[in-house]
């Protein structure tokens, strides 16, 4: 199964993966990421955020997200930029909030990644503590001056499930658009735990869609507690499908893109310890059941 053909034979634009500048000299790795007909899309895990792009103050480097980029370019593959202004990975030298975005994306960026706060309200950090909710806007309003063909995204997590944070989120995106500021999508990042997929996701999705805008699925991974053992590894299998057939039934879900495709790379070890196997295919880049979840999701 070809998973980005089978991905735009039900009428999405892509399939995709995550990746970051250091999986790319893995040539195994690189084999499969580079063919458009299993990855038609990436998102660059760390290199075009704030710290990686300007790790001294004025002082620019975009090589790295550069190489990302252009590799999608050749590839044939669409590029979701990640991420504009968001509360983690700012560089050292960063006191106060001002404006950055860059203009490399070939369809989509994440504005504004993670304003919320679980119970639904704005999240402290310095872009909200120094301008209040006015911050999201500006960002939205700065990024389609700088890139006005890129769709405009807001990008968060525990939305996926209806509730609170969800409500928010739609209280947001309608607050937006009330006052003529541009936003085109909201991105369901989707980091899921193995069995835990939130009840009610497709109506969820398409609750978010009647507002007028579109949704993608931006970094979908389902983690486990580990060993995996043939028993998780079926429930995962499910998982994936359960997302990705949400996505097939939501006519403006655009697309999925995977927090990469490989165990071998993926950042749930490094965050929960003792948790992992959350992707498609393992360490050694052999497809688990969870691909074909995947192909199954998608109609295969
Ligand atoms: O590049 C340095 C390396 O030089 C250094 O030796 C090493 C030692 O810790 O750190 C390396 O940087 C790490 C970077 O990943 C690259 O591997 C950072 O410490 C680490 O914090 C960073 O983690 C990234 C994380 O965002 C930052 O919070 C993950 O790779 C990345 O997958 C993760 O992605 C986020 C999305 O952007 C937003 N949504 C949630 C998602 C998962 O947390």
């Amino acid at each position: 199964a070809k998973l980005n053909t089978l991905a735009q034979s039900i009428g999405k634009l892509y399939f995709g993966s995550a990746t970051d500048n250091p999986d790319l000299t893995n040539t195994s790795y690189v084999a499969i990421f580079d063919d458009n007909t299993t990855f038609g899309q990436t998102t660059p895990t760390n290199s075009m955020k704030w710290d990686a792009t300007e790790p001294e103050q004025g002082v620019f480097t975009f090589e790295a997200g550069d190489v990302i980029a252009n590799l999608a370019n050749s590839n044939g593959q669409l590029l979701r930029g990640h991420n504009c202004v968001w509360h983690e990975q700012l560089p050292d030298w960063f006191t106060a909030a001002r404006l950055w975005v860059t203009t490399q994306a070939k369809y989509s960026w994440d504005v504004v990644n993670e304003p919320l706060n679980d119970n639904g309200t704005f999240g402290s950090d310095v872009f909200f503590d120094t301008l209040g909710v006015s911050y999201i806007g500006i960002a939205l309003n700065a990024a389609r001056a700088a890139d006005p063909n890129a769709k405009l995204y807001i990008n968060d997590f525990n939305i996926e499930g209806p509730g609170v944070k969800a409500t928010a989120m739609m209280d947001l995106v309608t607050s937006l658009q009330s006052q003529g500021i541009p936003i085109d999508g909201v991105g369901f990042q989707c980091h899921f735990i193995v069995g835990e997929v939130p009840e009610g996701f497709q109506q969820n999705l398409e609750a978010f869609t009647a507002l007028g805008i579109e949704v993608a699925i931006t970094e979908l991974d389902v983690r486990m507690t580990l060993p995996a053992t043939d028993e998780l590894l079926e429930q995962q299998k499910q998982d994936y499908q359960i997302v990705i057939s949400a996505c097939a039934a939501v006519p403006k879900c655009v697309g999925v893109t995977l927090w990469d495709f490989t165990d071998k790379f993926s950042w749930v070890p490094g965050t929960f310890a003792g948790q992992g196997a959350a992707c498609p295919w393992d360490e050694n880049f052999i497809r688990k059941p969870a691909f074909d979840g995947i192909a199954l999701g998608f109609g295969a």
